[in-house]
């Protein structure tokens, strides 16, 4: 293993300084093939996340969460010498690394990434733990969630998992995560509770959402894109302001626009209105799931989502709840 003194001033000296080189395609495992397919994936996935929204999301948590903690950030979250060299994810950790009582903190960062934050193009692991601050780039470590070297930070010392994951891989990501039974707090597609990839985690109240919506990221040019993103989490949420958003009353009180039944003799609700006196299944779009319907005595009924028909025609897809 090459490890390497991080070149931070407050640091231990350094001992040796290996410039950034990009190594061939060969020394990095890939083929053309893998270039081709990363560059079509790079549409959905270079979102890189702002401060200000990981500021905001985090405040909103019991401080007491992260005392004595390892926090691992483990997509794309590179570490350099200033602010533009580094995942805002890292810098929130690293400013705040005090003030929360983090143990540890390991960032990684991804060999198949634009290089946005000037780190080259290898996978490296970032680690502060008190003020001994190290960085080291084990021998063929890609830095993705999935390299046996991740997987094994994430399985054996990671208590809380905070970042954004890739778009393309979110699938598997959560999978991996929430098999991990770590604790997390992280961004995803706002639609997630309807889809069908997701839904079981909803249904088995294995996930949440947090706090926010985001929907301004920078690209690798640094200029803001917008994409539906919000916070997940499997952390407790105390008064969660968007409970206001249900509008839970009798079924005979909810104005007709905003409930029709399907073909197959479904009530369909819309605009936040929720039966409070329906015992059957009924179906929502992802807002009442995201505002907090889950917390408030209805439950996930089917683990797939649910295309109604309304006279032969598809509507747009929801998940199917019930009165617990
Ligand atoms: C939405 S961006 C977020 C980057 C950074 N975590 C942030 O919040 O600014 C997701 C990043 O994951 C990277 N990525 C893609 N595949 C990955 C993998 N298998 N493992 C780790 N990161 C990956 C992408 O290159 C992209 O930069």
């Amino acid at each position: 293993m090459n490890l390497l003194h991080y070149t931070n001033p407050t640091a231990r000296p350094i001992e040796k300084i290996v410039p950034i080189t990009t190594p061939s395609l060969k020394e990095r495992g890939l083929t053309r093939k893998d270039v081709m397919q990363r560059a079509k994936r790079a549409d959905d996935d270079e979102f890189y996340t702002q401060i200000e929204d990981i500021e905001k999301e985090l405040s909103m948590y019991d401080k007491r969460i992260w005392k004595g903690k390892v926090v691992f950030c483990n997509c794309y979250d590179a570490v350099g010498e200033n602010d533009n060299e580094t995942s805002a994810f890292a810098t929130y950790f690293l400013d705040n690394f005090k003030k929360l009582g983090l143990k540890t903190l390991i960032c990684t960062h991804y060999n198949g990434g634009l290089n946005l934050f000037n780190q080259g193009v290898k996978g490296y692991i970032f680690r502060k733990t008190g003020y001994n601050v190290f960085r080291s780039e084990p021998d063929g470590y890609t830095g993705s969630f999935d390299d046996p070297i991740s997987l094994k930070i994430l399985k054996e010392e990671a208590d809380i998992v905070c970042t954004n994951p890739p778009f393309s891989r979110a699938i598997d990501y959560w999978k991996i995560l929430i098999e991990s039974g770590k604790k997390f707090i992280i961004i995803s597609n706002e639609s997630n509770a309807i889809n069908t990839a997701y839904i079981p985690y909803f249904m088995n109240k294995k996930v949440w959402t947090g706090y926010n919506s985001v929907y301004w990221y920078l690209n690798p040019k640094k200029q803001l894109v917008r994409a539906a993103g919000r916070w997940y989490t499997n952390i407790k949420i105390k008064d969660r302001e968007t409970y206001k958003r249900l509008k839970i009353m009798p079924l005979k009180k909810i104005p007709d626009e905003c409930k029709k039944y399907d073909d197959s003799k479904h009530l369909l609700v819309d605009q936040g209105y929720i039966p409070s006196d329906y015992s059957k299944p009924f179906a929502v779009s992802s807002n009442p799931i995201l505002n907090g319907l889950l917390e408030k005595g209805y439950k996930i009924v089917k683990d797939k989502k649910y295309v109604p028909y309304i006279d032969g025609k598809e509507h747009f897809a929801r998940v199917l709840v019930q009165k617990e």
